[in-house]
């Protein structure tokens, strides 16, 4: 095996590639590990982050909103993890080879959506979502932001457990590109 890539084999890579596949089908885990990492994180609000995704993706789900949906409203704070700050953008980019486009988007988006609710208390534009209006994913990240995220923050609402939304996770971390493309 090289030291230096400049120096690698066409064995070497084929060696490479072998080994990235256990931890390519890992990914459903790891998406699942960083959600139970939620638990606990409160960050002020009345309930903590695991909670409010399984809040937002329980609502969604009992909606009968669409299982991308569902997804998204379980992951959309992910990022959350790592740094709150620019936490969409984080998520949107774990999960990018795995969804589709609009999904994506919305997920990116997803704090200028959720500003109108209380970036007014922050002295920033309430209206930042507006930038967005004639993307063809809007009605739809309005419908995520304003009937479920914004939403789920009651510690009296009977969630879905993490474990329910397994085979949804499983379902779209398996194969990489696969979802994105049939959506
Ligand atoms: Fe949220």
């Amino acid at each position: 095996m090289f030291t230096r890539m400049d120096q690698g084999t066409k064995s070497d890579w084929e060696h490479i590639g072998q080994e990235h596949v256990p931890h390519i089908k890992d990914m459903p885990n790891r998406i699942y590990g960083m959600l139970a990492s939620l638990e606990g994180v409160s960050l002020g609000f009345a309930t903590d982050q695991l909670h409010h995704s399984l809040q937002t993706a329980t609502m969604a789900r009992r909606a009968g909103a669409s299982d991308e949906m569902v997804l998204l409203s379980l992951l959309h704070d992910i990022g959350k993890t790592i740094s709150v700050i620019n936490h969409g953008q984080i998520c949107a980019e774990i999960i990018k080879a795995y969804v589709s486009d609009d999904a994506y988007h919305i997920i990116r988006t997803h704090q200028d959506f959720q500003g109108e609710h209380y970036y007014h208390f922050q002295g920033k534009e309430r209206d930042l979502r507006l930038q967005f209006k004639d993307e063809p994913w809007f009605a739809k990240a309005e419908q995520f932001t304003d009937e479920w995220d914004q939403a789920a923050f009651d510690p009296a609402y009977e969630v879905d457990s993490l474990e329910s939304f397994k085979p949804l996770i499983d379902k779209f971390f398996s194969v990489p590109g696969q979802m994105a493309k049939a959506a």
